[in-house]
């Protein structure tokens, strides 16, 4: 099969998130299962690319053509990258942002994408099957049903759409319609509209054929008002075309047996290096030397509220009160970082803060804490969880999405079991899971065993990959002329 990935970030090339993990893995998954598989991406800043394989496409917005180049990123993994190179709109000092708040043209740069994307899988590359992911790419299915189903290359085309956050919808003023060159018809409650805005994760859940989300537990969540961010309506009329497949850990890349990036390598079967990776993670947080006796807790994370740190502002203090030291390292919302910075300096031969994007870093975190922490709100999945488990790092996860699914609670007397959950969105039950963990730390026998437990699991892609094959199929299996998109 010839699957096409449109992704709005994917390593090596560009990361923000978990996305990016996922972007990269499972293309490289599906190739090895013998699969032809092409990624495309924006071109960021700093990518750098091969050839140019289109020099101009036409791509209208609104009263103006824009002409992005396609270029060629050649063959990684037996996956070939495809970039869309438009630099007034990809050449940037970030992503998504600048200096915390929106690109105020994020409409219009992803649907320059999204069309882009559908022109290469016209004239570059023609895929059985085109796969695409969050809100930036959701037009993808939107315009091959509403300006494509006449074409008589793209007609038909199965579309699957993978959520991997139903919490960023892409949500802009009525006007990025014309701005963008979109057909004012989907200003349509059976497509865009949400509530007198634009929203093109909605159209995207209404356009695709399949509709996919990281997480079995996730995928029902998201039909409940709880987690469905408004959306969870659009969710339930589509539950038929709705699967939670897991994520997969890529072990090529996170695995304590082959990191370079780790102090000592270790395994299951010779532990004895993590010990060698806690000392070394304290030495680079300057925490003392004798607190190598102390359980250690790791974070890396996005520091927003889905990631549970309101709840952890509510405890941050008290748990510093515990007999154990803590490393963090993450970006986001000014107002944790100044609570984190503040927490530290209240904490200063206890607690480790790093602010800022460092790949190595959360590879050392992840070796040689004891503990990994993720008090998420909601969580889709999660990778480090998953990659927590991996390197004999117990993770303590609120029991949500991804993180339910992949962490066994611990029995003590059974020995089973390979992490600590709490179900409450509340600090006390935060505290008390931490605490939980703190008593079985003690016992040196049984956190062993939970340790070899975690890092027993098998999260690899294969099974994963093989789902979503299984999920194309029956897409293309499915095709059918496909009806013309709905207006008012
Ligand atoms: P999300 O995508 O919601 O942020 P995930 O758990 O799926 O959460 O994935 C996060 C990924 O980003 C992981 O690979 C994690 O190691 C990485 N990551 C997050 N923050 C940082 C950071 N500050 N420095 C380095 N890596 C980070
Ligand atoms: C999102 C989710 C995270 C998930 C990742 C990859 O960023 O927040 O839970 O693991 O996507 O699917």
């Amino acid at each position: 099969m010839k699957i096409l990935f449109v992704s709005p970030e994917g390593l090596p090339f560009s990361k923000t998130g978990g996305l990016a993990d996922v972007v990269e893995a499972l293309p490289k998954a599906l190739a090895a299962m013998g699969h032809d598989v092409a990624v495309v991406l924006p071109r960021y800043r700093g990518t750098k690319v091969s050839t140019i394989v289109v020099p101009s496409l036409s791509i209208p917005m609104g009263d103006t053509l824009r002409f992005p180049a396609v270029a060629d990123g050649a063959v990684l993994n037996g996956v070939r990258y495809f970039f869309v190179d438009d630099p007034e709109y990809f050449d940037r000092d970030a992503l998504y942002t600048t200096r915390g708040a929106d690109y105020p043209d994020n409409g219009e740069r992803f649907a320059l994408f999204s069309k882009a994307a559908l022109e290469i899988a016209k004239q570059v590359w023609r895929p059985d099957i085109i796969h695409c992911h969050d809100w930036q790419t959701a037009l993808v299915p939107v315009l091959l049903r509403a300006m494509y189903s006449g074409d008589p290359l793209l007609r038909g085309l199965p579309a699957v759409f993978t959520v991997h956050n139903l919490g960023y919808h892409g949500l802009f003023d009525r006007g990025v319609l014309a701005r963008a060159g979109l057909p004012a018809s989907l200003f349509s409650i059976k497509s865009l509209e949400f509530y007198s805005r634009v929203n093109y994760l909605k159209g995207g859940l209404l356009a695709a054929d399949w509709i996919t989300t990281v997480s079995p537990r996730y995928a029902k969540e998201i039909m409940t008002p709880e987690f469905g961010h408004g959306l969870d309506g659009v969710v339930r009329d589509r539950a038929g075309r709705v699967v939670g497949i897991l994520n997969g850990a890529d072990y090529s890349l996170w695995d304590p047996e082959h990191d370079d990036f780790i102090a000592a390598k270790y395994s299951a079967k010779y532990l004895d290096g993590k010990a060698l990776c806690k000392k070394d993670l304290l030495r680079e947080f300057k925490l003392p030397e004798k607190s190598v006796e102390r359980p250690l807790i790791g974070i890396v994370s996005r520091f927003a509220d889905q990631k549970g740190f309101d709840l952890f502002a509510k405890v941050g203090s008290e748990l510093l009160r515990e007999n154990l030291s803590l490393v963090a390292l993450g970006t986001g919302e000014p107002k944790y970082e100044r609570y984190l910075r503040a927490l530290a300096s209240h904490f200063p031969g206890k607690m480790g803060l790093r602010i800022g994007f460092d790949n190595a870093l959360a590879h050392r975190i992840e070796a040689g804490a004891d503990m990994f922490l993720m008090p998420s709100r909601y969580e889709p999945c999660g990778l480090n969880q998953m990659y927590s488990l991996r390197y004999g790092t117990v993770p303590i996860v609120r029991a949500t999405g991804g993180l339910d699914d992949t962490v066994e609670p611990f029995e003590p007397f059974s020995g089973k079991g390979t992490g600590f959950k709490f179900a409450d969105y509340d600090g006390r039950a935060l505290l008390a899971a931490v605490r939980t963990a703190l008593e079985v730390f003690r016992d040196a026998k049984a956190w062993r065993r939970l340790q070899l437990n975690g890092m027993a699991k098998d999260f690899s892609w294969k099974a994963s990959a093989a789902e979503y094959a299984r999920l194309y199929e029956a897409a293309l299996q499915a095709r059918i002329p496909r009806a013309p998109a709905a207006s008012n």
